[in-house]
């Protein structure tokens, strides 16, 4: 595994200082994504998937920092490079792809020269070869008469047809990694899926990469091959795939998983994991979890869990796995 790592985040923490208390965004996370891996981030709204992919890309919007940790991307650490190196790793080594309203496109550019740019800069080819290879990703992307649609505005566009054209910026220059930040939340059911196959056909076409951010299990199993599950801004499980939707680990996935029918086994009922979700300025003291628990112990409540190996390749942070 360890010479088949493309991406190790090691120890991450990215907290918002502005306010009186920092705001805990990310604490302490670590995994790693091998070549030609999917790895699926999940958890809900708030607890640090976004600021998990922007911390890697170094784009922790301020007053958010980066406090601590190590982001090793083909065998260099992120955080030692310049500004300037690090804008070839983005769009150049590592594409992105955000939920639309995040990124999107400039308005005001034909979306064939908003491709044509990206090759122009990553790969300093000329303008005419860049106009080609344009029309032929737009064409792979899926889009319909490619050579019209790359002199279309991004208003021309439906939401699904814009997402194919960030997708095609994404890989113009054969990233050895994509990172897909809830690519499709603002889509309708039957233009995800379209996203995700298309999704799935490049990755499965090539040996990039996929890091893949949702709140959306469905879209985990179908699409990942290892799983994170973050809480509170902790990594709290992480898992091969199909062992974590067989026998989810930390009691928190099992409540993930328990509140989806098909997810849940035999006659149980449906439950919603009881409470909310604790501010992040405001955590519980020792597992972030131990409030809403239903196997809490004494000493969840004031020692913090580490993460440990519960089994061969499964990670678990909760006291449950702990001797
Ligand atoms: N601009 C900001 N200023 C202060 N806090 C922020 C800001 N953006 C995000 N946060 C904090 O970071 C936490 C994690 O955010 P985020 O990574 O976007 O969550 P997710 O993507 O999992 O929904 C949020 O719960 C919020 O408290
Ligand atoms: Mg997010």
């Amino acid at each position: 595994m360890e010479d088949n790592r493309l991406l190790s985040v090691e120890d991450l923490s990215t907290f918002f200082v502005g306010g009186e208390r920092p705001v805990k965004a990310v604490q302490n996370v670590t995994f790693g994504i091998g070549r030609g891996e999917a790895f699926g981030l999940v958890g809900e709204s708030g607890c640090g998937k976004t600021m998990t992919a922007l911390s890697i890309m170094r784009l922790v919007p301020i007053p958010g920092r980066i406090m601590n940790g190590r982001i090793i991307f083909e065998h260099r650490n992120l955080m030692d490079l310049s500004q300037q190196e690090m804008q070839q790793v983005r769009g150049g080594r590592i594409g992105m792809i955000f939920q639309e309203p995040l990124t999107s496109l400039n308005p005001v550019l034909r979306i064939g020269d908003q491709i044509s740019e990206t090759l122009i800069t990553h790969r300093g080819v000329t303008a005419r070869q860049a106009r080609e290879t344009s029309v032929e990703l737009l064409g792979k992307v899926g889009l319909d008469h490619p050579d019209k649609r790359y002199f279309q505005y991004p208003h021309q566009l439906s939401g699904g047809q814009r997402q194919r054209v960030l997708i095609a910026i994404a890989v113009s220059c054969n990233p050895s990694m994509i990172i897909a930040d809830e690519p499709t939340t603002a889509l309708d059911v039957t233009i995800e899926d379209q996203i995700l196959r298309l999704l799935e056909s490049l990755i499965a076409h090539s040996d990039m990469s996929l890091l893949f951010i949702t709140h959306n299990l469905h879209i985990i199993k179908r699409i990942a091959n290892r799983v994170g599950v973050m809480y509170t801004g902790r990594m709290v499980e992480q898992s091969a795939v199909e062992g974590f939707f067989r026998e989810p680990l930390h009691p928190y996935s099992r409540g993930l998983l328990d509140s989806i029918p098909e997810f849940t086994s035999g006659t149980k009922r449906l439950n919603a994991i009881p409470g909310s979700v604790p501010r992040l300025s405001e955590l519980p003291s020792g597992c972030s979890f131990h409030p809403r628990c239903p196997h809490v112990m004494d000493r969840c409540r004031s020692e913090e869990p580490m993460m440990t190996e519960a089994k061969e390749e499964r990670w678990v942070r909760c006291f449950l796995y702990q001797n």
